[in-house]
């Protein structure tokens, strides 16, 4: 017999949405949560993307780290399923922030815009999705304005993706002549009501009527109608129908079609992601030692940290933990234990991300994300369980694309620089590394943004003014083999050796070619560009 744990986490679909900034994904974010009835009206998402466009806005947005915790993570009970949209920050700087986010989705919806297709941005993080075996469903947007030949969308899909599209809907025009869509598998066409004036609003569309029904006349012109089911004939010979096997294995993506800014295409989009977005999975892990399964129906509560955010209050350095669950009944005051340091704590002021508000969480099951407010002693990466056995692996930290050194204007501070340099790597907001030799501070970052945000950080939080300058590194790479290979190896290279926060040897390479030399020279140590948190 299944039990309540079992089939409470079945109803359960996480997921993110991602996509090449501006295709659509914070309008679609809300219109998501219109649809599944989390919010009454427009424009709660959508005046945090347009503050996320000026930048000094957005940091002081992000320093009002309310919006943005409550923001991380939209929780809503909708048609029977409990649904968890991660969000995932748009910026592309931030993608390693994304790329982490994305280990705690069980589906991903990829958004296209219909005049752009796949963008570099949207094909970057499918490859992550892919590495993680997630699915993706895709929506293409943006069908009210002028729009690439939907043929041609899917065939690019096919090519750069080599992902099998099984359209689901078929699309009658675009831009101005944008009618509606045909339901290919009910035979149903959904008009889509054009509106005038620019502004979008929630009045709706009409219901859907017979495809070969009297009433389609209303809708279609008969040269119109013609085409349509020309082109769903042209359809159904040239893609596969869809198949839930293979797009739950990452081989195909179901195709929908829509108007995220006209609330066209979203109801259908939310059906399509409770019906075959796949529950959270049966777990990879370590217990003592042992390779073990975690199955969501299990008794024992366990799940792993895939973010940490700074709290609202600057002068309290209480971080919000962002745990995925990963199996059992989650009941407030439980106590949980953190593998790796063996700590117990009693979660007794969980958070919960309902889309309108925060509040206290009484349970969660897996698939639900629930904060854990704490002072710094939760990392990104960490496995708490009840039992405090389980290790989950697989959270990784990416080679960072630049690197400086990090100075701070008032020299008698520079003790304080070292937590502060601390408390925001441990956040993943950047990386820190100490060189062996020296008293240097090199900070890495994927994106530049990330130090703009550090250095306001930085003063806001911490009242350090610092300098970025230029470092003498170029990349870093963390050291993977047998213990004996790299020790000979970081003793051998001493003034150019490092450590990460968590004492890691990473070798910092004046160049790419540097590291392929050494590399070359030493094959029994990996290099590797990321780290898979221990
Ligand atoms: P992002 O989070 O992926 O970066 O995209 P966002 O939702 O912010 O949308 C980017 C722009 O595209 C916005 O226009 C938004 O209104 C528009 N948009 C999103 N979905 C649709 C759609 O289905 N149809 C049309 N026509 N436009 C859409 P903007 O001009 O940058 O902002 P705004 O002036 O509308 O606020």
């Amino acid at each position: 017999m299944t039990s309540p744990t079992a089939l409470q986490a079945a109803r359960r679909r996480t997921f993110a949405i991602i996509s090449h900034p501006d295709a659509g994904k914070t309008t679609l974010t809300e219109n998501i949560l219109l649809a599944g009835g989390a919010i009454r009206a427009a424009g709660a998402v959508r005046a945090r993307g347009e503050n996320r466009r000026t930048r000094s806005d957005w940091m002081k947005i992000e320093r009002e780290r309310g919006i943005s915790v409550s923001a991380s993570v939209m929780t809503f009970d909708h048609d029977g399923k409990m649904f968890n949209l991660l969000d995932t920050p748009g910026h592309e700087d931030f993608s390693e922030d994304t790329y982490r986010t994305l280990t705690a989705a069980d589906a991903a919806i990829m958004v296209l815009d219909a005049a752009k297709g796949i963008e570099p941005q949207t094909l970057k993080l499918f490859e992550v999705c892919r590495l993680r075996d997630i699915p993706i469903i895709t929506f293409i947007n943006k069908m009210d304005r002028e729009a690439q030949d939907p043929i041609e969308l899917l065939d690019e899909i096919a090519s750069k993706l080599a992902l099998d599209p099984a359209p689901l809907y078929w699309p009658a025009g675009s831009g101005g002549r944008f009618k509606g869509m045909l339901d290919l598998r009910e035979g149903a066409f959904i008009p889509y009501a054009k509106r005038t004036g620019g502004a979008a609003d929630d009045e709706g569309h009409p219901e859907p009527v017979a495809f070969d029904g009297n009433s389609i006349s209303q809708f279609l012109e008969d040269a119109e109608k013609a085409e349509l089911e020309e082109q769903a004939e042209l359809v159904g010979g040239g893609y596969p129908s869809f198949d839930l096997q293979s797009f739950l294995e990452g081989h195909m993506t179901p195709v929908f079609f829509g108007s995220a800014l006209r609330h066209f295409g979203v109801k259908q989009l939310l059906a399509g992601i409770g019906a075959y977005a796949p529950a959270p999975k049966t777990m990879k892990a370590e217990k003592g030692g042992e390779p073990a399964e975690v199955e969501p129906g299990d008794k024992e509560v366990s799940g792993f940290v895939f973010k940490v955010q700074a709290n609202m209050d600057p002068n309290h350095r209480d971080r919000i933990a962002m745990l995925r669950l990963t199996s059992g009944k989650f009941t407030r005051g439980m106590k949980l234990k953190a593998q790796n340091t063996g700590r117990q704590m009693s979660v007794n002021a969980p958070i919960m991300f309902f889309a309108s508000d925060r509040e206290l969480a009484e349970e969660a099951y897996a698939g639900d994300v629930i904060g854990i407010p704490n002072h710094g002693v939760l990392r990104v990466g960490d496995s708490l369980s009840e039992s405090g056995l389980l290790r989950f692996a697989g959270l990784p930290n990416f080679a960072p694309e630049i690197l400086r050194r990090v100075r701070v204007k008032d020299p008698l501070k520079a003790k304080h620089l070292k937590k502060a340099l601390e408390g925001l790597a441990e956040e993943g907001v950047t990386q820190l590394f100490r060189p062996m030799i020296g008293s240097d501070f090199i900070v890495g970052a994927v994106g530049q943004l990330q130090f703009e945000v550090m250095a306001d950080r930085l003063a806001n939080e911490y009242q350090l003014e610092v300098i970025f300058e230029n470092s003498p590194y170029a990349e870093a790479r963390w050291l993977v083999g047998d213990r004996a290979d790299v020790e000979d190896f970081v003793s051998k290279h001493k003034s150019a050796m490092g450590q990460d926060i968590d004492e890691a040897p990473v070798f910092l390479g004046k160049s790419a070619w540097e590291i392929g030399y050494v590399a070359e020279k030493y094959p029994k140590v990996r290099f590797e560009r990321t780290k898979e948190r221990a």
